[in-house]
């Protein structure tokens, strides 16, 4: 009788271990194929972001707990509406599968170089040195993924269990980076017939015929007229090297798990590629200082500017300045 039954048993049950001895065999062999960090201690970031947020107490991780503490904050007391993300709204956020990352990215923040370190993690091997993908290679779509591609499902799955970050500058040392970038350079003739051409015709009392053909001599005044003209954002949105990161990256819609800032941007990124169990994979590359637009640099600009325009262009952009933390700048004469 008790022979009968663990032969029965044994019969019964024999399928089952072989299946049990053949997934651990595929798991097995999973794990040894993968080598980041994360996979081998089998964290996502996010989870390894909750751990330190009980345990670690480095300053890094304190300034950005602080930071997403008053971002939370700041949402709920200034959002009265709320409204439901459409996909159209995630075109920002770029998807690492392998990591379990979401990076909005914002132009003029180091997009660029994010770019490049996402096409570095999702690239299986195809890339390594970061700074060797040439600029305009990381900007052409379809070399990465958007979140807006995948299916509801999908989305909602990776907004829950990924860790989002985005990277935030000055408001109007980003907008001065901006002017200099696409105004000021030559060789940026898409921009000058784009968006010059039409800035000078109508915000200039008596322009020459060659600048309104062109476009290419726009004044930072004469940006600033266009930009706080209410017909201008009737028309279409702003382009997105001057639109506000609150209308890229929606950061009260969205609950960022890292707020990084430019204005200590290695640091940052150092911590989130650790998050990642990226670091071995890639170095997030070190950015000459010598061309930035610093605080001092965008005085300079805004000395030309009168109060009234001063004000009107702070107020499009206070909810930057408000939510990521940023004071007025102390150049403005705002009263
Ligand atoms: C906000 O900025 C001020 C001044 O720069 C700083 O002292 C403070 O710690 C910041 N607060 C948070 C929560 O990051």
């Amino acid at each position: 009788m008790s022979k009968c039954f663990a032969f029965g048993a044994i019969i019964f049950l024999l399928p089952f271990l072989i299946f049990c001895i053949c997934c651990v065999l595929v798991a097995s062999e999973q794990i040894s194929g993968q080598n980041s960090l994360s996979v081998k201690s089998g964290r996502s970031p996010l989870q390894t972001l909750q751990e330190n947020d009980q345990l670690e107490q480095s300053a890094v991780h304190a300034t950005l707990q602080g930071r997403r503490g008053l971002l939370e904050e700041t949402c709920h007391s200034h959002t009265h509406k709320r409204r439901v993300l459409g996909p159209e709204d995630l075109r920002h956020l770029i998807v690492d599968d392998k990591h379990k990352l979401l990076y909005c990215y914002v132009p003029k923040v180091a997009c660029t170089n994010w770019k490049r370190v996402m096409m570095v993690l999702t690239g299986e091997g195809r890339y390594r040195e970061p700074l060797a993908i040439p600029a305009n290679e990381a900007h052409v779509a379809g070399n990465l993924r958007s979140l807006s591609e995948y299916t509801t499902a999908e989305i909602n799955k990776r907004l829950r269990t990924y860790l989002k970050f985005v990277f935030v500058r000055e408001p109007f040392e980003r907008l001065v980076s901006a002017y200099r970038n696409k105004f000021t350079r030559s060789y940026n003739t898409a921009f000058h017939k784009r968006y010059g051409t039409k800035i000078i015709r109508r915000h200039r009392a008596d322009p020459q015929a060659e600048a309104l053909k062109k476009g290419n001599d726009v004044s930072f005044e004469e940006f600033v007229y266009y930009l706080v003209d209410p017909q201008t954002q009737k028309e279409e949105p702003f382009n997105e090297h001057w639109e506000r990161v609150h209308s890229l990256c929606h950061p009260c819609l969205i609950h960022y798990d890292v707020v990084g800032k430019y204005e200590t941007l290695a640091q940052d990124s150092r911590y989130i590629l650790k998050l990642a169990g990226a670091e071995g994979e890639v170095k997030f590359p070190a950015t000459s200082k010598s061309t930035r637009t610093t605080g001092d640099l965008a005085a300079k600009f805004f000395d030309n500017i009168s109060p009234f325009y001063q004000k009107k262009l702070f107020n499009l952009y206070r909810m930057d300045f408000l939510l990521f933390n940023y004071s007025v700048p102390a150049y403005l004469k705002l009263r």
